[in-house]
């Protein structure tokens, strides 16, 4: 008997992605080379380890392993993002038929899926390009799913990423399909994009709470207690990290400040630069980390820069809250924008209230605010032209200005924070100062500037020095 989808890669995800088909009832394949010089039979022995796995159908040969499933084939590619794709396809290429289908789950870089769907379709074969949120236990008990393709595509793959996609409050799956080629690679990029945002902004919480002379068990208690208003899985799991002790102190002071990425939010970055989107609040996560990286040099100017000054920070936590509170508003407004904006350059039609509904449960993201903005979204694309959001803001702008202000006299790093007010205030400005840099550019350039009470759309240039 043939099996129904096949599972390539047997790493953390692949493996929990196929006990969770498992549980479902599907009967599958899987597959794994041999580990290098071992000769670890690896799908057998990942077979052997689980009894949902028992009528699965484990190969550690291309053929075999292709030959094994129904046509059209579903084989879900769950290797490292990269070359290894590429090379991935190459080897299954040949053993493939006309309109079987490809189904990359790892966090590929969206104009790359572009490529390979187009390649694929000279081949005859169909390429999903799936974004897969919620990490190795969200992929074993739920995921939340993001798979780009034609329409038609994806109802062949429906029944299994919906199966095993994680549920919303009324049972739905978190998944949906999303929009053609490179587009559920895209949104899954923006998702990670939002995901450094929301741990940056925590992690300036805990350098203010830090300065406030709490140690990690006290701040986690605070963290704990906002779970009420401002829940999400990425604070709950921070107040989890910040309890963890090892010997008689805390993990968290054990481990080296230097944050790593494997590159979503360097490509989100790119993307928001290339579309002309001002997501800046991701831009400062990413930087923040890529500043964390220079260790060495970090103490050098700590040595250098160092002040006498007694640190006084005049906040309370709860000015923290609502800081944070606002903060992640305005990181929502940026990520769904440039999600927006893209949708309108690239013709995905995307659906903004469907995707914060996929991100309510599954993935790293999900939050209250998430479920907030399923809702909002129905009626507006615009965060900011909602009635309930611009009273949030308006209510919570007093406690991050003072944050911010505060955490800058006292020279703390809290440059999301900063970044999160900053970028309200050049957007929610009637005249903003770039009528001086339209001046420059046409002082040195002749780049010429329209005038305010001109709509005919005309250029002016002015001999700046007569
Ligand atoms: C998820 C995560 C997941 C992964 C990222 C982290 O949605 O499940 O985003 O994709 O943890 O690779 O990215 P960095 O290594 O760049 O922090």
């Amino acid at each position: 008997k043939k099996s129904e989808f096949g599972l390539f890669g047997l790493g953390v995800m692949g493996k929990s992605l196929s006990r969770n088909l498992a549980n479902k009832g599907f009967n599958i394949s899987l597959f794994n080379r041999h580990i290098k010089d071992t000769e670890e039979d690896v799908a057998k022995n990942f077979k052997n380890e689980f009894k949902e796995l028992s009528t699965s159908l484990p190969f550690d040969n291309i053929e075999a392993f292709v030959n094994s499933l129904e046509k059209p084939r579903k084989i879900m590619l769950m290797v490292n993002a990269g070359k290894i794709v590429d090379d991935v396809i190459e080897d299954l290429l040949p053993f493939l038929d006309a309109g079987d289908i490809l189904i990359d789950g790892g966090n590929s870089n969206y104009n790359k899926t572009k490529e390979r769907f187009d390649y694929l379709k000279s081949k005859n074969i169909h390429f999903v390009g799936a974004g897969v949120s919620g990490g190795e236990e969200g992929a074993l008990k739920g995921p939340s799913i993001m798979p780009g393709c034609p329409k038609e595509v994806y109802k062949n793959v429906q029944p299994f990423l919906e199966a095993i996609a994680a549920k919303d409050a009324n049972n739905l799956p978190c998944c949906t399909h999303i929009g053609t080629e490179g587009s559920g690679h895209f949104v899954k990029m923006v998702h990670n994009g939002i995901e450094y945002v929301e741990m940056q902004l925590l992690a300036e919480v805990f350098v203010m709470l830090k300065a406030l002379g709490k140690n990690p068990d006290e701040i986690a208690n605070i963290l704990e207690s906002w779970k009420a208003t401002t829940n999400s899985y990425l604070l709950e799991i921070t107040v989890d990290i910040l309890r963890k002790k090892e010997g008689d102190d805390w993990l968290v002071h054990k481990i080296m400040d230097k944050a790593g990425n494997k590159g979503t939010g360097n490509w989100t970055t790119i993307a928001t630069a290339e579309l002309g989107v001002p997501s800046t609040m991701i831009a400062s996560a990413l930087f923040a980390r890529y500043t964390s990286f220079y260790k060495e040099e970090r103490v050098n100017a700590s040595e250098s820069f160092k002040e006498n000054t007694t640190q006084n920070l005049n906040l309370t936590t709860g000015d923290i809250l609502e800081g944070y509170q606002f903060a992640r508003i305005i990181n929502h407004y940026q990520g769904l924008k440039l999600i927006q904006e893209a949708s309108k350059s690239y013709h995905w039609d995307l659906n903004l209230s469907e995707l914060a509904r996929i991100w309510t449960n599954g993935c790293i993201i999900k939050s209250d605010l998430m479920v907030e903005l399923v809702t909002v979204f129905k009626s507006t694309d615009n965060l900011l032209t909602d009635k309930s959001i611009i009273q949030k803001i308006k209510a919570l702008k007093p406690s991050i200005k003072k944050v911010v202000s505060e955490g800058v006299l006292n020279e703390l790093a809290v440059p999301n924070f900063s970044e999160s007010i900053n970028f309200l205030n050049s957007f929610a400005v009637a005249n903003s100062s770039a009528n001086l840099i339209q001046a420059q550019r046409d002082y040195f350039g002749a780049h010429t500037y329209q005038r305010i009470n001109d709509d005919s759309n005309k250029f002016y240039h002015t001999e700046w020095n007569n």
